[in-house]
This record gives structure tokens, C-alpha cells and sequence, in this order.
């Protein structure tokens, strides 16, 4: 835990939590440890009351001098860094493992693969736990601490799972996690062992860890730090602030995500919105998100909202149908009933973009193509650039626009999906439970297996000569 120097004026005073439905629109304090309005039951998010700045370039030079120079030992944060932004006091107990920083690539393959003539990549796999929820972790760690609850909770498909185990021990908090008995990946799995927390394999699939969790919120001691949890959001929006730092404050035209629980988008539509209100931009991108076809609940909502409703002239739906048994092998969205999605949706629909789904066979040839731009990602990473391949075919991107896409995973997030792709064995089963049906293969427009060549110099070389 990183202490402040010099503590401030207090701004968690005025900060607030709010209810997302705008007919409630119900407010609590940010010290009531509740994670959905207890009026409504809706989802709640965090009006911080940041105000229009009367100037934008200071605030950029503060950000950009905080980060060339730190003077706080929080400044090597990429989250606590934007502590102006966040509803925390400048002696809060941060807690921190430099989360954020991550890079911004260039990928002119995959931009040729979309149909682009470039393409950047936030990678987001580059977090102290290998994935993008270490920013929205530090943010709620931060806040269990101040809460007084001794265990944080979360129900996982692998990476919330990594993130909260190792921020929890960081701030020495007892973790527990519900994961969906076989359905993670074996990486995920062990990093939360070997960080020392408490791992609860359910008998059902990520939905149900989500309502078990749902009932474990009421207990006093027990804090939930699911995306649910509007903390979670506050830290994971400071991507936004990043990537526009790296952009150069040009903002992209179009920014692409993952699509599970819909935390993320949410969190990005958020901090765009939030700079923009400031004046830090003039625009918002128009955010995309992309979901596996077999848990793709939102994709299939957006695929029937009248032309009114995607102009963000109309009411939304209120309701989602969800996937009952989602199906994918990009299991950190395999998710059927996403608790975020109302919020996500309505960031979507303000920036006019888009929510489409991909499928089996594309997520994992764009997986491949983000490999051979040297960069790598997991599986559910990869829908972005299948998505984006999509969007620029329908449309809906311009050849020539500024297109950022947002990587969650690292690669080695799930070493067996890519050498099963490589080797030819990648295989997704029916999903259905009595089903006798064989799996099927996916085939890698890609593949690149690995050679068994007699221990000489002359087959080497043969080998080398048959690949140029
Ligand atoms: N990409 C990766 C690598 C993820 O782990 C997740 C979600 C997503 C994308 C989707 O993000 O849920 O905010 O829309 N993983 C969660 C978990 C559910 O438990 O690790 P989302």
C-alpha cells in the first residue's frame, strides 16, 4: 500500500454512487458498501462531479508530467496516477502493483487482414496479472480496505479470478473465488493458487458463481469486487485517459473491445464521456463491442433495436434475453447473462457504434494474425480484430480510419487454445449436455505446427529451405 504525502481536500464528499435507471435515480454515499440500488435493484455507477475544466491543457501537462516524472510513489501507477478522476481522497491506502502502463502497438498485419490501412493495439495483457482487470482491481482493493471488510469475493472465468487474489494479498485481505468447475483456463486457475487464495470450484457455469455471489454481497465482512462493483469500473475507465495520452489527444474514430460481463465497455464508454464533459476531448469515439457468437445475449439485442433506438433517440430495451448455456472456447466470455450490459449498451449507442459477435473459426484466425504482428493475446482478446474484419466488410469502418483495439488477455493466458490451433487440434463440443455429437474442428487458416526433424544439420537446413 502506497500512503499519500500530503492529504487534501476531502472530494469523497461530494462524490456519489448513483442508480443507472434513470426513473430510480436513487444516491448513495460512497461509503455504503451496496453493489446494486437497494431501491430498485439496478446497477450502480459513480458520479464523481468532475467539473468542465477552463483548462484542458494544463490538466494534460499534469498527467503527462506525473507520468515523466512521478513525485508520489502512485504516480507509477497508470491508475492512481488520474487520482483527479477517481473517487478517492489524496490519503486514501492506495493499493498498487503499477498497474497500467501498457503499450500501444502498431499491427499492419492485422490491419491487412481487416482491411485497414492501420490498426493500433492497447494491450492491456501487459497488467502486473496478465490481464486488463488489474486496474479496475486496484481501484476496489482500494476501496474493501476503506470499507473494513476482511474477505473480497468474485465469481470468475479465470482473469478477475488472478487479479483479485493478487491485489488482495498486496493489501493482505483473505480472497476467495467461485470459478466454474472446468471451465477455466489451466493458467488462470494456478495464478490464483500460487497468490494464496481461497479457490471454490462450482458445479455450474460463470452465471451461476455470479448469483452465488449476489447473495455472499449481504454479509458485512464480505466485499464483491465483480465488475458489478462500481470501483471496479472507476479504476478500469483510466484506460481511456491512457490511450488518449498515447494518441496524442487525437481521438481515434473507432475504439473495439471484448464483450463478456460488460464491465469493460463500460468503463471505456465512461472515461470517454468523462473527458469529454471535461473538455479534455471534442469527441467520443464510437466504441464497438464484439462477443463470441455463442454468448452473445447483447449482439443479438443490438441485431433488433429499431434505427430510433441505435440513434440513441429512443428508449432502450430493459430487458436482455439471456444465453441460457453459452458456448464458446474463449472462456473468459463465456458468459450468458452479463450484469453490465445496460450500461455498456447505452455507451455503445451514445458513440454510435456497434455490437456484432464472431465466431468460433474467426476469433481464432485473428488470434493467429495478432501473433504473427508479433504481439499476442488470448482468445477472447481476439474478437476484436475478427470484429473489426467484420465492420470494415459491412461497412461500418472506413478503410482509411484510426482504429484502436482494446486486447484484455496475454497470450499465455491460455497456452493450450493456441497450440491446439497451431497442431491442428482445436475442437469446440456442441455445448449441449447429453449430446452424442462429435466436436468440431476448427481449422487454423494459420497453423503452425511444430516440426519433427532428424538431430542434423542437413534436415535443418532442408526444413528452413521447404518454409522460405
Ligand atoms: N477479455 C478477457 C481476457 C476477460 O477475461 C474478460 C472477462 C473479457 C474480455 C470481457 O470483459 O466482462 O468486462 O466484458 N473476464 C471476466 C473474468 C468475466 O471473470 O475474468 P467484460
Amino acid at each position: 500500500m502506497v500512503k499519500a504525502a500530503n492529504p487534501v481536500e476531502k472530494k469523497t464528499e461530494k462524490a456519489e454512487q448513483r442508480c443507472v435507471n434513470r426513473a430510480c435515480g436513487a444516491r448513495f454515499g460512497l461509503r455504503e458498501r451496496i453493489y446494486v440500488c437497494s431501491k430498485c435493484g439496478e446497477t450502480l455507477e459513480i458520479d464523481c462531479h468532475l467539473l468542465r475544466s477552463n483548462d484542458p491543457a494544463a490538466v494534460r501537462e499534469r498527467w503527462a508530467a506525473a507520468k515523466a516524472n512521478p513525485k508520489l510513489p502512485r504516480d507509477a501507477s497508470g491508475v492512481w496516477r488520474y487520482l483527479e478522476m477517481l473517487p478517492f481522497d489524496d490519503d486514501a491506502p492506495f493499493v498498487t502493483l503499477f498497474e497500467g502502463n501498457t503499450p500501444l502497438f502498431h499491427a499492419p498485419r492485422s490491419a491487412k487482414y481487416c482491411g485497414l490501412a492501420g490498426l493500433r493495439l492497447k494491450h492491456q495483457g501487459y497488467n502486473p496479472t496478465g490481464s486488463f482487470k488489474d486496474t479496475g482491481m486496484a481501484a476496489a482493493i482500494t476501496q474493501a480496505v476503506i470499507s473494513g471488510a476482511r474477505t473480497a469475493v468474485c465469481a470468475s472465468t479465470g482473469n478477475t479470478a488472478a487479479s483479485l487474489a493478487a491485489y488482495a494479498a498486496r493489501a493482505e485481505f483473505q480472497a476467495a473465488i467461485l470459478l466454474p468447475r472446468g471451465q477455466v483456463s489451466a493458467a488462470k486457475l494456478a495464478q490464483s493458487l500460487d497468490y494464496g487464495a481461497l479457490v471454490l470450484e462450482i458445479d455450474g457455469n460463470f452465471d451461476d458463481c455470479m448469483r452465488l455471489i449476489q447473495e455472499l454481497g449481504d454479509d458485512p465482512a464480505i466485499y464483491v469486487a465483480n465488475s458489478i462493483n462500481p470501483f471496479r469500473i472507476e479504476g478500469q475507465k483510466t484506460v481511456a485517459f491512457e490511450l488518449m495520452e498515447q494518441c496524442s489527444w487525437q481521438v481515434p474514430d473507432h475504439v473495439v473491445v471484448p464483450g463478456g460481463n460488460m464491465g469493460n465497455s463500460t468503463a471505456l464508454g465512461k472515461g470517454f464521456q468523462e473527458l469529454l464533459d471535461m473538455g479534455l476531448i471534442r469527441r467520443l469515439p464510437k466504441l464497438s463491442v464484439i462477443q463470441a457468437e455463442g454468448a452473445a445475449p447483447v449482439a443479438r439485442l443490438f441485431a433488433n433495436l429499431t434505427p430510433g433506438q441505435r440513434a440513441g433517440e429512443e428508449e432502450l430495451p430493459e430487458k436482455l434475453a439471456i444465453v441460457e448455456n453459452p458456448k464458446t472456447l474463449a472462456t473468459a466470455i463465456k458468459i450468458g447473462a452479463p450484469v453490465s450490459w445496460k450500461k455498456a449498451l447505452r455507451a455503445v449507442v451514445r458513440s454510435h457504434g456497434q455490437v456484432i459477435a464472431v465466431s468460433e473459426q474467426e476469433i481464432a484466425d485473428a488470434k493467429a494474425m495478432i501473433g504473427r504482428d508479433s504481439i499476442g493475446c488470448e482468445p477472447a482478446s481476439a474478437t476484436t480484430v475478427a470484429g473489426i474484419k467484420k465492420l470494415v466488410a459491412a461497412g461500418h469502418v472506413q478503410p482509411g480510419e484510426d482504429v484502436v483495439a482494446v486486447l484484455t488477455g496475454h497470450a499465455l493466458k491460455d497456452p493450450d487454445y493456441m497450440s491446439n490451433y497451431h497442431r491442428g487440434t482445436l475442437a469446440i463440443d456442441s455445448g449441449a449436455k447429453d449430446s452424442a455429437a462429435p466436436p468440431k474442428p476448427i481449422h487454423g487458416a494459420f497453423q503452425n505446427a511444430p516440426e519433427r526433424v532428424a538431430a542434423t544439420k542437413s534436415a535443418i537446413l532442408a526444413s528452413l529451405k521447404q518454409r522460405h
